[in-house]
Formats: structure tokens, C-alpha cells, sequence
């Protein structure tokens, strides 16, 4: 690889961690910064990655991090707020001393994990608004310092995702009715495999300098349906009771008060934008496909044997690289 020493921010999350040993099996030495190392040891197997203790948000820190470093890969990102504010400090101040960070280190090459719908004017949440202005942030510096290449993907699945797995845990434990907010959303889900390798593939392509991507699986859904997909892959015993329009933002207004913040009024509000791409060629992993083999997971035996029999008869390993 050209870009040989990077910098991963965001590199302990779910999209962090497949990127990190994407990277490194390319040969990159990947550094990844976080603020709690010890949960995070499944990423020291690999002897080319680096795990460090960081507060990332302190500029003096970053600063300090990116010295000596080719590229770097930003991640970091939140889908709720804890306090009020913290969108803009994650997604727009943090940029401003990425940029400052790059610049005193002379680095070059910058990758930016944006989402699907990031607008910093129309959005139609405040997490998307907040992504899109950090996104435009970058590639006004990029335009002069900077070669900076952006990814929005839709909603990303894969084994430690918080979206198939959060539902597939609360519809096990659900009987009867699973009431569900925006039912008709529409999302074109995109696997962490195949997003890690456009990323990955990008890295040291000129052509990509100043291109923003759109990112989406092959297969749009709508969100019930996708619901459904799950229900019938774990063998729940429940079934989708679609929300209206006031019901779903009722629901995300009870919810978000709730530990754990569920749902919230924000992502109710993202929800209101459909998550597809209109002119990008789609990646190839197929989300049904993939939800069909969760009832593995979730021990069905019923459907362990067919998920067996398929992985016989296509030789089909591609779930099982995940870390
Ligand atoms: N997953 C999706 O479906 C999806 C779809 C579109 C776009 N994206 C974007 O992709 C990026 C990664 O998503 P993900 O699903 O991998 O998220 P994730 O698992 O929640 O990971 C988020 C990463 O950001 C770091 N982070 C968050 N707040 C931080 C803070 N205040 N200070 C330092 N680090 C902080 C986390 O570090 P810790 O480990 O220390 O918490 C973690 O490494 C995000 O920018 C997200 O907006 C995701």
C-alpha cells in the first residue's frame, strides 16, 4: 500500500474494528486510538495493529497521535445525543481539529465515514444535518491540504451491528404484537465486508480525491419487512403491528427518556428520509441472505440445517471472516 501508516478514529467500533484488520491484512501498521483499550483486545491479535489510549477530542492529543502518519481514516461518529451539543462537538468541532491535526503533520490522505442522507441544510435530523456539515468541512480544507474522500452508506449490518442484533434480541424476548415506528422507511442495507473494502480500495486511489460515495447493499427494503425477515430467520413468536405517523413519533419521544435510548426523536426524524442510493452501483451482499443465517445465531436448529446445506452447496464463507 502507498498510504502505509494510518491512523484509524472510530477504529473500536463495529465499522472501526473489520477496517482495522482490512487494513492491516493489506500490510498497513494501524493505530488505533480509544478511551477504554481493554475492551477493545479482540483488535491486539493482529501484530500490525496498534491499540492506544486517547482522548481523541482533546486537539493537543490528536495532534500528538498523527505525528509520523500517512493517512487517516475518521470513524467517529454517534447516532444519539447524551447531553445536548454533542453532535456538533463529535461531528463538526472534532473535524476542525482533525483538520488542524493533518495539517501540522503534513498529512495528505484523509478517509471520512459520513451517512447516507447527510445534508448540513436540508437534513431532516439533527444527526444528519451535523454529519453533513462535518463532511463539508473536510472537503472545503480538502480542497486546498488535504485529498479527502467521504463514504455515505446506508445502514450497515454485519455480526456486531447494533441494528439486526438489537432487534433480533428484543423481538426473541417479544410475544405477541412488536409495535414498530416508520414501518415504511425505506433502507437499502449495505454489509460491513463490503463497505471496509471500498474503503480500503480507495485508500491509495487518486481518481477517489475530493468524491463523495454513496454505499448500499443490493436489495431495498422497507423497514417492516425487514423486521419480518428477522422474525421469521429467529423463529419469534410475534408479529409487526405497523405505527402510524403520531404513533412512531409518540413512541420515540417515550423512548428516548427510557435508559438506553432505544429510539429517539431524532432518529424518528432521520427515519423520515429514505436511506437508498439513486445512481451508485450497488455493493453485492445480499441482507436477506444474510438475516436468513441469523436463526444460526439465535440456535434454531430449524434452521441450521438448511443454513449447512447452503453453505455446502455454495462453499459460501463470506460471514465467517468477520473478527
Ligand atoms: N452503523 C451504521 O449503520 C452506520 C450507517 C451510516 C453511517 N455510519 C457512520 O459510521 C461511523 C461508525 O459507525 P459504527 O456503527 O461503527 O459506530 P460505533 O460502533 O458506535 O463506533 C463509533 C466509534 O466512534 C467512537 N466515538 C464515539 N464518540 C466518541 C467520543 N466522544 N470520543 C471518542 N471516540 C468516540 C467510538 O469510540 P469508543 O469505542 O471509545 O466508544 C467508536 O470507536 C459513524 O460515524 C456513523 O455515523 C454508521
Amino acid at each position: 500500500m502507498l498510504h502505509h501508516n494510518v491512523i484509524l478514529l472510530g477504529g473500536s467500533g463495529f465499522i472501526g474494528k473489520q477496517l482495522a484488520f482490512s487494513l492491516a491484512n493489506r500490510g498497513c501498521q494501524v493505530t488505533v486510538p480509544c478511551r477504554r483499550p481493554h475492551r477493545h483486545r479482540s483488535l491486539l491479535v493482529h501484530p500490525r495493529i496498534r491499540v492506544v489510549e486517547a482522548n481523541v477530542l482533546d486537539s493537543e492529543q490528536l495532534k500528538r497521535l498523527c505525528r509520523g502518519k500517512d493517512a487517516v481514516i475518521n470513524l467517529i461518529g454517534i447516532l444519539h445525543e447524551r447531553n445536548k451539543g454533542d453532535f456538533r462537538t463529535v461531528h463538526i468541532n472534532f473535524i476542525k481539529s482533525l483538520v488542524s491535526a493533518c495539517t501540522d503533520n503534513s498529512i495528505k490522505r484523509l478517509l471520512h465515514l459520513s451517512a447516507l442522507g447527510a445534508d448540513q441544510a436540508s437534513g431532516s435530523s439533527l444527526y444528519l444535518r451535523s454529519k453533513g456539515e462535518g463532511e463539508n468541512l473536510l472537503h472545503t480544507f480538502g480542497q486546498k491540504d488535504l485529498e479527502v474522500t467521504s463514504f455515505q452508506p446506508s445502514v450497515v449490518f454485519g455480526k456486531h451491528d447494533q441494528f439486526i442484533n438489537r432487534f433480533a434480541g428484543i423481538l426473541k424476548l417479544c410475544i405477541g404484537f412488536f409495535p414498530l415506528a416508520c414501518p415504511g422507511s425505506k433502507i437499502a442495507p449495505v454489509y460491513v465486508g463490503d463497505l471496509v473494502k471500498c474503503m480500503v480500495d480507495t485508500l491509495d486511489d487518486r481518481s477517489s480525491h475530493s468524491k463523495r460515495y454513496t454505499v448500499c447493499g443490493p436489495e431495498v427494503f422497507t423497514l417492516q419487512q425487514i423486521v419480518e425477515l428477522i422474525i421469521e430467520a429467529i423463529n419469534a413468536h410475534c408479529r409487526v403491528l405497523p405505527l402510524g405517523n403520531a404513533l412512531s413519533k409518540l413512541q420515540a419521544a417515550v423512548l428516548q427518556n427510557l435508559p438506553g435510548k432505544l429510539f429517539t426523536l431524532d432518529n424518528y426524524r432521520s427515519l423520515q428520509t429514505d436511506n437508498v442510493c439513486t445512481d451508485t452501483e450497488p455493493c453485492p451482499t445480499s441482507l436477506r441472505q444474510y438475516i436468513q443465517n441469523l436463526g444460526v445465531l439465535f440456535n434454531n436448529k430449524k434452521h441450521y440445517a438448511e443454513f449447512r446445506q447452503h453453505c455446502a452447496n455454495n462453499r459460501d464463507t463470506s460471514f465467517s471472516q468477520e473478527p
